[in-house]
């Protein structure tokens, strides 16, 4: 392939990645957003493949079959609930990729680059390295707590701050002492900042607690972003350069919109600690106020006879696969004539999109779904709301007691409406692990069991 196709070839991917991260933006345009992705990625495997440096195709194809296999396997087994365990291990591979071209290009015999030319091919590779080792440890953690194999509460050694400053100040030192290093004696400090890095990623992600990792898991999506971007210098590879910055930036971009919608700042998620302190999750609140029940057929009735029906879905929507069943009422409700939206938190699930996601692919018209600053302030004109596995996303005290863990996390105000009806298993906390007070408001009621069942006894009865 000449140099010119090459380039064309990688313009048009870029243009392609570009576009299909505009699709992804919006639900209704998400599909197209996805085929954009899918050719730009078919191009540039097509343009590398054919391109002058690729030379060895037996084990270019040995390589792209295991990686296929494991690809395909691993998607088609993994639960929409598991997602973001994938795409944290994900990232550990783009992590462990920048890592090892980083050293294959340092080593490489073939280079022989010289002054400035090489002063900054080596700023390459080390901040390459360093951002992908940081990427790759980082992210296994992260998948290791998503996973439930780590404990998600935040790990507080003492002194960490000093900890991390001192591994940071040691990684600038070393780069000092490997950046134009004589003949060999650039690998030892290389090799010492690659295990300063590991340890880093380590305690940057267990120091944060289960509630940050949402968080985190787009902070490591960044990470991934710029190890490839820093890859593509290495290998002067444009289109690697192009994406990783796409990927880089949208990354930072989505951590920043999740911080706003938990109330926390950047920094101090990454500092870590948050998530400390755990609710008891038992049924009576310290002013003796119990929980009260309702039947799904009383659920029904007042479904029915309201106006105006709001409803949040969380977590354990997706858990219980009830979303199918909430659109059949849904469609029953609204040929009764009765207002029926759905109120979407930016955090609600495990996963940025995880409710819109469910909610699209049971049908649910995307008019009557509505994100929270949209239909917040509507809640106290509803006459029912119907909260469905969803806990920490409609917890008052995120705004009414400053020492909650949750504290300033804007929330759902369901509790404004004149009835709600929450649907769970039992009284126990969710993943921020801190008690809800709206279970022992006077408007509202419980209903137990698990959503689907739950859902399909309304269904039954509306
Ligand atoms: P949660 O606060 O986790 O609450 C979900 C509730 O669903 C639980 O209290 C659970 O109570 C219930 N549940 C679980 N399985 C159920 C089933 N089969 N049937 C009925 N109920 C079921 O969820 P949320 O309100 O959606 O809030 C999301 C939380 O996850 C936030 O803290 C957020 O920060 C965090 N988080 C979000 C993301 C993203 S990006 N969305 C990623 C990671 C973490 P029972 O056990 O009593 O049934």
């Amino acid at each position: 392939m000449t140099e010119g196709l090459l380039t064309s070839a990688y313009i048009v991917s870029g243009v392609l990645f570009i576009l299909a991260l505009g699709g992804l933006s919006n639900q209704e345009t998400a599909g197209r957003g996805n085929i954009y992705g899918i050719v730009g990625m078919i191009i540039a495997l097509v343009a590398t493949i054919g391109g002058a440096q690729v030379t060895n195709y037996t084990t270019l194809a040995g390589c792209m079959v295991v990686g296929a296999i494991v690809g395909i396997y691993l998607a088609s087994r993994v639960q929409m609930t598991q997602m973001p365990e994938l795409v944290a291990m994900l990232h550990s591979f783009v992590g462990l990729a920048a890592v090892l071209v980083g050293y294959a290009s340092y080593l490489d015999p073939g280079t022989h680059l010289q002054g400035v030319e090489r002063v900054i091919h080596e700023v390459e590779i080390y901040l390459g390295i360093l951002i992908g080792a940081v990427t790759f440890t980082g992210s296994v953690a992260a998948f290791g707590k998503l996973s439930g194999r780590i404990s998600s509460k935040p790990l507080l050694l003492p002194g960490r701050h000093w900890i991390n400053l001192g591994l940071g100040l040691a990684c600038v030192w070393l780069g000092y002492l490997f950046v134009g290093a004589e003949g060999e004696s650039g690998q030892l400090p290389l090799i010492i900042m690659t295990l300063v890095s590991l340890l880093f990623g380590v305690l940057m992600v267990m120091a944060i607690g289960g509630a940050d990792m949402p968080v985190v898991i787009s902070m490591l999506n960044s990470y991934s972003g710029w190890a490839a971007a820093a890859t593509g210098f290495m290998l002067q590879n444009d289109l690697l350069i192009v994406t990783g910055a796409l990927v880089g930036s949208s990354g930072a971009i989505l951590s920043y919109i999740m911080c706003r919608a938990m109330n926390r700042k950047f920094l101090a998620v990454i500092a870590g600690g948050f998530g400390t302190t755990a609710g008891s999750g038992s049924g009576v609140v310290d002013d003796g106020r119990e929980a009260v029940p309702i039947s799904a057929q009383d659920t029904a009735d007042l479904l029915s006879s309201a106006g105006s029906v709001i409803i949040v879905p969380g977590y354990g929507m997706a858990v219980a696969q009830a979303q199918h069943s909430i659109n059949e009422i849904t469609k029953k409700l609204r040929d009764n004539g009765v207002e029926v939206r759905f109120a979407i938190h930016p955090v609600a699930g495990r996963m940025p999109g995880h409710m819109n996601v469910l909610l699209a692919e049971a049908k649910v018209p995307y008019d009557i779904v509505l994100e929270m600053d949209e239909i917040n302030a509507d809640f106290e004109n509803a006459d029912a709301v119907l909260v469905i596995g969803a806990n920490d996303i409609v917890n008052p005290s995120a705004q009414t007691d400053p020492a909650s863990p949750i504290a300033g996390m804007p929330v759902l105000e369901v509790w404004k409406a004149k009835s709600v009806v929450i649907m769970k298993r039992s009284m126990a906390a969710g993943y921020a692990g801190v008690q809800n007070p709206l279970f022992f408001e006077d408007n509202a009621r419980m209903l137990f069991g698990d959503a689907k069942s739950s859902v399909d006894s309304i269904l039954a009865s509306v």
